[in-house]
């Protein structure tokens, strides 16, 4: 074995929920040799952030008959009729999704929901309780029936952590704080990664029979995002630039409520819980967009909204881009029992009570709908025909199954990550079963990618990294937001573009070896730089209005021509070097006897 060269049976990239549910279940089922690779510490993933609710139509609670939608909730007794069913479900999230989540997968999603849940629950998950003891369920945006369960707004904190203990049970070796730089593919087969130990900044040659990506969302390329800083989206172009295609990347959820300037999220648990959007007229606009639904609707539909009244001058705070989220009427316990998290955020980052006042939020860059093309068991799919990539595996919010579509329902992301992270489990344990091998490898891929770092650290331009992420990040917000047109979308393609040029020569302050966080934000800039311009691209392509990607110069959906998923290829290497992605077009699964497209309306 070469020095710095490292093997596993299957090598996880990614340790949040979908990551973690993979490399529990193949432990459990008796694959001994895996390692998971985290560039942060595992329990600092993402997925810990989501505070609101894991959707499944268990029935436990329902609205009070004759109190109307937003009415008040109590638990459905034993033995009564079911309330919620999940042809209920898939058909809610078919419809949040606009029509181009596959069916195939939301039905796989939705069904494998109340078994995940209650396997969350044996393995000792704390969710908030029923009276009666039962899970207890809250309303969310798009969803019909109470059907997110939750644990305060803690829901992420709480699920990664019973999972994680559950791998740690299994023998699951974590290593903590490495940085996955490379996917190592010859003939079409994955056969490892390379990885810098960030500690000492040795890279590693990490070769195994199985290589899963659970590396999580890229909202870091907006300014104003909801996502931790970790979320650089290093998978999904990791994938790109070694030949896989993207899907859907131009799909961004903006979630309603992220706090003003900040973007922290403010869970759709205060609106699910039962509280108000206001503009500075201290008007309840939602009656205008979705008078039934109202605060309810679905994220996409109350993001535009809420840009609509910032956009007519009815926006708050000094500069008119806030909303204001008014929890006073919840009352001082239910705001201290179920959100807080939410209180305690909103005090600490902008010296607001919501017990007191109301809190200013504005849309925020929230979740990749787009990402790695997989198989309904996580297998990365190499062309839009369903060639297989051997040996690589994708879930959770990285990958793209597709379950939201252009638009997820709230609640359906923990959900994802955990069916999808767990499906994935069992297929990699078949596929070791079935006589998978650990390939060699030609060449020596850590020393490639030393010469790569050698490179950006000897880069000594007046430029530091750091100003061309952060003009990236407002372009991005700015022309490839809630609201977008060719104009502006062409706009942000020449401004990636010049970026990308003068990334070439922009500097990385600190040049040592050790805890290089500097380097690692470099890497991670050059990631933004590349998928934020296949975003852009699929976003200029496709000429009307779907879910989250909402064009004023195209204003409807046009199924005619665009109910279809894009896939984005890399150039080939002898095209021009300025040359954009490869765009093709791959069908929706559709069951057209029984959810046939629709209009869309709340
Ligand atoms: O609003 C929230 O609590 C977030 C949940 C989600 O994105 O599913």
């Amino acid at each position: 074995m070469a020095h710095n060269e490292i093997t596993h049976d299957v090598i996880i990239v990614g340790a949040g929920l979908a990551g973690t549910w993979a490399a529990m279940v193949a432990a459990r089922e008796g694959v001994s040799d895996i390692g998971v690779l985290s560039k942060i510490h595992p329990l600092r993933s993402h997925s810990g952030a989501a505070q609101g609710g894991i959707a499944a139509s268990l029935s436990n609670t329902r609205p009070v008959a004759g109190t109307g939608p937003r009415g008040p909730l109590e638990e459905v007794p034993p033995g009564a009729e079911a309330s919620d069913s999940w042809e209920l479900h898939m058909f809610d999230t078919i419809k949040g999704s606009d029509w181009l989540g596959d069916q195939d997968a939301i039905e796989v999603m939705v069904k494998d929901a109340t078994e995940i849940v209650y396997e969350y629950e044996h393995m000792g998950c704390v969710f908030s309780r029923t009276d009666d003891g039962r899970i207890n369920q809250r309303r969310f945006g798009g969803h019909s029936a109470p059907r997110a369960c939750f644990a305060a707004d803690w829901t992420g904190h709480v699920l990664l952590h019973t999972v994680h203990e559950q791998a740690l049970r299994y023998d699951v070796k974590f290593y903590s704080e490495w940085y996955c730089m490379d996917l190592i593919m010859e003939e079409g087969i994955c056969r490892g990664v390379v990885a810098m130990d960030v500690l000492t900044g040795e890279l590693y040659t990490m070769r195994a029979k199985a290589v899963v990506f659970g590396t999580g969302g890229y909202g870091r390329a907006f300014a104003i995002t909801s996502n931790a800083f970790a979320n650089t989206g290093d998978g999904v172009a990791i994938a790109y630039n070694a030949g896989v295609p993207l899907m859907d990347m131009e799909f961004v959820q903006f979630h309603p409520t992220g706090l003003y300037r900040h973007g922290i999220l403010m869970s759709e648990a205060c609106r699910g819980e039962g509280g108000y959007l206001l503009n500075s007229q201290g008007d309840r606009f939602m009656n205008t967009y979705a008078p039934e639904k109202m605060e309810l609707a679905p994220r996409d539909l109350v993001s535009r909204s809420e840009q609509t009244e910032i956009n007519e001058g009815r926006g708050v705070m000094g500069d008119g881009q806030g909303i204001y989220l008014d929890l006073r009427h919840l009352g001082r316990d239910k705001i201290l029992e179920r959100l807080p998290q939410v209180r305690e955020i909103a005090i600490n980052f902008v010296g607001v009570d919501p017990i007191d006042a109301p809190v200013p939020i504005q849309p925020t860059a929230h979740y990749s709908m787009g990402g790695i093309p997989t198989t309904l068991d996580g297998q990365v799919l190499a062309d839009a025909d369903g060639a297989l990539v051997e040996g690589f595996f994708a879930a959770g919010e990285c990958a793209c199954v597709s379950v939201h579509g252009a638009n997820r329902l709230g609640t359906n992301s923990l959900l994802d990550a955990s069916v999808f992270g767990r499906r994935t489990g069992y297929a990699v344990v078949d596929f070791i079963r079935n006589g998978a091998q650990l390939h060699p490898v030609s060449g020596d891929p850590a020393a490639e990618n030393r010469a790569r770092i050698n490179d950006l650290l000897s880069r000594d331009g007046d430029e530091n990294v750091e100003h061309i992420a952060q003009e990236l990040k407002w372009t991005m917000t700015n022309n490839c937001g809630v609201f977008r047109d060719g104009e502006r979308l062409q706009l942000a393609l020449e401004e990636i573009k010049d970026l990308q040029k003068r990334f070439r020569h922009a500097r990385t302050m600190d040049k040592g070896s050790r805890f290089n966080t500097d380097l690692l934000t470099t890497i991670e800039v050059d990631h933004l730089l590349q998928f934020s311009e296949v975003m852009v691209a699929g976003a200029i392509a496709r000429t009307e209005s779907r879910g989250a990607h909402s064009r004023t110069d195209f204003v409807k959906r046009d199924d005619e021509n665009w109910l279809k998923h894009t896939m984005a290829h890399k150039p080939m290497v002898y095209e021009d070097e300025d040359a954009g992605p490869r765009l093709s077009y791959k069908g929706v699964d559709i069951d057209w006897e029984k959810y046939p497209p629709q209009e869309r309306t709340y």
